[in-house]
């Protein structure tokens, strides 16, 4: 059976027909409470969860979580935007960022958080932004429950929710009980597996079976009714930090970083941050590798890759096709692809399929936004080193056989 939003968390109706706090409706839950991993990320979210994610909401979207009022994590995860960034994205006082603000939705099955997983829980996470100077840049936890504490509204709702006065671990207990709320496995490809054949059309199947073939994705972005969620959740440099830094260089350079000085180079040191996974396991192998990200509502996340510099859905496939950007650690599964562009249109057409359906009426306009720019520019597009007729960006594995879609569909 297929749940809501208010069949699973009865608490949500009450907090909203009591009209305090003037809340949204947290997204639908659909089929995501039927996969096992929904029990297990659940599991951590302890008793009284339900109304800690309400006033987790609201703290979510509330500037006054940062230092000087400016920035929420709805400033950068943006709710409407699938919880991803829109390449504006600022901290406080504007400082930019070094890396792109990845989707929260579905966050709470990541093996790992961030885009080198240098922490493990969203518990841990939330920590990272809040007093990261160049997020929300409080000095301190005991800064950020002082702002809070003068907050009328706050001062009422933590001790009704938690049994205590405000304090940092319940502001972030709030935060990630709210977090563990956005999920939905409701996309047009979920139905299709589900049993749906007209749930795509037939452009999307192509492109489900080149992801599984000749594209060469699915090794990477894994998928499987347990782990729906299309990423291995592993670390692979495709050449995305190489264009614009000598990592080899860099990595020379680097001091072994505690964890605050981490959270830091991370986001502020751009060079540092192009290092990746490196930067957490300072084993050369992880040099400029990046967590495989999630594809879900991919159409709508846009610009891409941990550095946002891919604007649009065909330069992320023309980056795939040339076989990335050499360099000494480019991952082994990266190869020229040698796909037409009829294909790249069939394989695009399959990650729109990936929207979940509470956010398909904001995809639309985005994705004829991206599909206008990718007309006018393709700045990576690069046919005959796709096809193999200058370069040498690799042929070592035979081209495995596309799969009919009309067996991709049965589990
Ligand atoms: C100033 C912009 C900014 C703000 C504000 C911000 N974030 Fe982020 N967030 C980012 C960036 C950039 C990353 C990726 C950083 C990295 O990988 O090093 C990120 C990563 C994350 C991740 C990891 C997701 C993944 O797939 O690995 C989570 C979870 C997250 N943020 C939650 C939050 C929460 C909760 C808040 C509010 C307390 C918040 N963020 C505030 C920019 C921001
Ligand atoms: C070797 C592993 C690997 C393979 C193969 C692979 N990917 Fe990726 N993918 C990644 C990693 C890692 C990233 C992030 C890289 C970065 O930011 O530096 C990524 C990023 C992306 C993104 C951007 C997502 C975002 O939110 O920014 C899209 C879209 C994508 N891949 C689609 C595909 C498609 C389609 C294919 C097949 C043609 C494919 N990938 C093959 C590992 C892989």
């Amino acid at each position: 059976m297929a749940l809501t939003g208010t069949a699973l968390f009865p608490a949500l109706a009450l907090a909203a027909t009591s009209g305090a706090a003037a809340l949204e409706a947290l997204p639908r839950v659909e089929r995501a409470t039927e996969t096992p991993l929904y029990a297990f990320a659940l599991a951590d979210a302890g008793p009284g969860s339900d109304a800690a994610a309400v006033l987790g909401q609201r703290l979510y979207v509330d500037r006054r979580l940062s230092s000087d009022g400016s920035v929420s994590c709805d400033g950068c995860h943006l709710t409407y935007q699938a919880f991803a960034d829109n390449g504006h994205a600022e901290g406080v006082h504007h400082s930019p960022l070094h890396r792109a603000p990845p989707t929260l939705f579905n966050a709470m099955f990541n093996a790992t958080q961030f885009w080198d997983g240098r922490v493990a829980t969203l518990e841990q996470q939330a920590r990272g932004p809040l007093l990261n100077p160049t997020e929300m840049g409080n000095a301190s936890e005991a800064a950020l429950v002082a702002r809070l504490t003068e907050v009328e509204e706050y001062r009422e709702a933590f001790p009704r929710v938690f049994g205590r006065a405000l304090s940092f671990e319940d502001v972030i207990a709030a935060l990630t009980a709210y977090e563990r709320r956005l999920i939905g496995l409701d996309a047009p490809f979920d139905r299709f597996i589900a049993g749906d054949d007209r749930a795509l059309d037939a452009s999307a199947k192509r492109g489900w079976a080149l992801f599984n073939g000749r594209g060469r994705c699915i090794g990477c972005h894994a998928y499987s009714p347990a782990n729906p969620f299309f990423t291995d959740q592993r670390f692979h440099n495709l050449g995305i930090a190489a264009q614009r830094t000598d990592l080899r260089a860099r990595a020379r350079q680097l001091q072994a970083l505690a964890p605050a000085a981490l959270d830091r180079a991370a986001l502020s040191g751009e060079d540092l941050a192009e290092l990746g996974r490196f930067l957490v396991t300072e084993h050369p192998a992880d040099i400029g590798g990046f967590k495989t990200p999630t594809l879900r509502n991919v159409a709508m996340t846009d610009p891409y890759m941990h550095d946002g510099s891919l604007a649009t859905l065909w330069d992320v496939l023309d980056h795939y096709n040339k076989g990335g950007t050499p360099n000494p650690y480019l991952d082994g599964a990266i190869q020229r692809l040698g796909l037409s562009e009829s294909e790249i249109e069939d394989l695009i057409a399959f990650l729109e399929s990936l929207t979940s359906d509470q956010f398909s009426a904001r995809e639309r306009p985005r994705f004829y936004y991206q599909r206008k720019a990718a007309q006018r520019r393709r700045p990576e597009r690069d046919p005959d080193a796709a096809t193999g007729r200058r370069g040498d960006r690799g042929d070592a594995l035979p081209a495995p056989v596309d799969r009919s879609p009309a067996t991709l569909g049965a589990f």
